[in-house]
C-alpha cells in the first residue's frame, strides 16, 4: 500500500500509546482513521488532541472491546458508514501482563490470549472479507513486540501471544499477496504509552482469581522512562514498514545481537547429521519460504 493518502485505518487499542501515535501519522500522511478502543476517556482525549490539532474530520471513535466479536462487526459497519472502504487494519490492542508461569492461573491467561490473539483474530475474520470484497487492496499489522524476538523470563502469557503474532503474519503474508493484502508483523522495543494502566482495562470476571494482582498494581505505579520511543515515530515507522510491503517492522536496533543469538542458538540446534535425500524430497513444500529469499533480497537492495 505505497499510496496511502485517501485510504481509511481501523486501529485497535487506538485511543492510547503506540495506536494513537499511528493514528497521528497516519492523519498527517492524508489517511482517515478509525480509533477503536475499550477505553472511553483514552477515545475521548484521543479526539480532543485531534481537534485541537484541527485534525478531527480525519478520525473517528469506536467504544470496542476486541474480544467481542458482534461489538467487532457493528464497528467494522460503522467506520465504513463514516469513511468508506477500509484499507489498513491495524490489530494493536493488547496489555502488560506480567508474572512467572507459576503463579498465572485461567483467569490471567484467558484475559491475556483473549485479548492479544483472540481479539486479533477477531479483527482478521471481520475485515478479510471486507477488503477482499473492495477489492481495492490493503494491509493487516499486528502488533507483536521485542518479547517475542528476545523472549524475557516473567512474560509468559504476553510472550505466548507476542509469538503468536509472528506465526500468524508470517503464514498469512503469502496467501493474503494474492489478494493484493500486504502483512506486516510489528515488533517494538520500549515506547511511550500507557501500557503501565493495563489492569484498568481488566473486566472484572478475570479479576477474581488472578495471581497477578499485585503485579498489575505494582505496574501502575510506573513511571514512563523518556528514554523509551516517543509513539508518533513509532507510528511513523509502522506506516513506513506498510508502504515498503515489510514483512517485519521493527524499531531498536540495540535488540539486533539478542536476536543474532537466539536464532544462531536455534539453527545450531539442528542434529549435525547427513540429511536423508529421499525424506527431504517428499517434503520440499516444507524445508524453505520463498516469502524470506524475497523479502531477503529487497532489504539486500535497499540497504545496498
Ligand atoms: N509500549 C511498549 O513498550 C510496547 C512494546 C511492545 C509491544 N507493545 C504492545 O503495543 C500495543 C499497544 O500498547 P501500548 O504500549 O500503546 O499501551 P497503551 O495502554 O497506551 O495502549 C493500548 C490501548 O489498548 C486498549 N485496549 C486494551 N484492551 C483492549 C480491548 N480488549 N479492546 C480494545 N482496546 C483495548 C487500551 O484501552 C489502550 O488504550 C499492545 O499490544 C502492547 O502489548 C507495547
Amino acid at each position: 500500500m505505497r499510496d496511502v493518502e485517501g485510504k481509511v485505518a481501523f486501529i485497535t487499542g487506538g485511543a492510547s500509546g503506540i495506536g494513537l501515535g499511528a493514528a497521528q501519522a497516519f492523519v498527517d500522511a492524508g489517511m482517515k482513521v478509525v480509533m477503536a478502543d475499550v477505553r472511553q476517556d483514552h477515545i475521548d482525549a484521543a479526539l480532543q488532541g485531534f481537534a485541537d490539532r484541527q485534525q478531527n474530520r480525519a478520525v473517528h471513535g469506536i467504544r470496542l472491546d476486541v474480544t467481542d466479536r458482534a461489538s467487532f462487526a457493528r464497528a467494522a459497519d460503522e467506520a465504513e458508514a463514516t469513511f468508506g472502504k477500509v484499507h489498513l487494519l491495524f490489530n494493536n490492542a493488547g496489555m502488560g501482563i506480567m508474572g512467572p508461569a507459576k503463579e498465572a492461573t485461567y483467569d490471567d491467561w484467558d484475559w491475556g490470549l483473549g485479548v492479544m490473539i483472540g481479539g486479533v483474530v477477531n479483527g482478521l475474520v471481520t475485515f478479510l472479507p471486507r477488503i477482499i470484497r473492495h477489492g481495492e487492496g490493503g494491509h493487516v499489522v499486528n502488533t507483536s513486540s521485542m518479547a517475542a524476538v528476545i523472549p524475557i523470563p516473567n512474560t509468559v502469557i504476553y510472550t505466548t501471544a507476542k509469538a503468536a503474532m509472528v506465526g500468524m503474519c508470517e503464514s498469512m503474508r503469502p496467501e493474503l499477496a494474492a489478494d493484493n493484502i500486504g502483512v506486516s508483523v510489528f515488533c517494538p522495543g520500549p515506547v511511550q504509552s500507557n501500557i503501565h494502566e493495563s489492569g484498568k482495562t481488566r473486566p472484572p470476571e478475570f479479576q477474581k482469581n488472578s495471581g497477578y494482582a499485585e503485579r498489575e498494581r505494582q505496574l501502575g505505579a510506573r513511571t514512563v522512562n523518556p528514554l523509551w520511543m516517543d509513539p508518533v515515530e513509532c507510528g511513523q515507522r509502522i506506516l513506513a514498514g506498510v508502504r515498503n510491503d515489510d514483512l517485519y517492522i521493527l524499531t531498536h536496533p540495540e535488540f539486533r545481537d539478542g536476536a543474532q543469538e537466539h536464532y544462531d542458538a536455534l539453527v545450531a540446534s539442528f542434529p549435525n547429521e547427513p540429511v536423508n535425500q529421499e525424506r527431504a524430497d517428499s517434503i520440499r513444500f516444507l524445508l524453505g519460504n520463498r516469502m524470506f529469499t524475497e523479502e531477503l533480497a529487497k532489504l539486500r537492495a535497499r540497504d545496498g
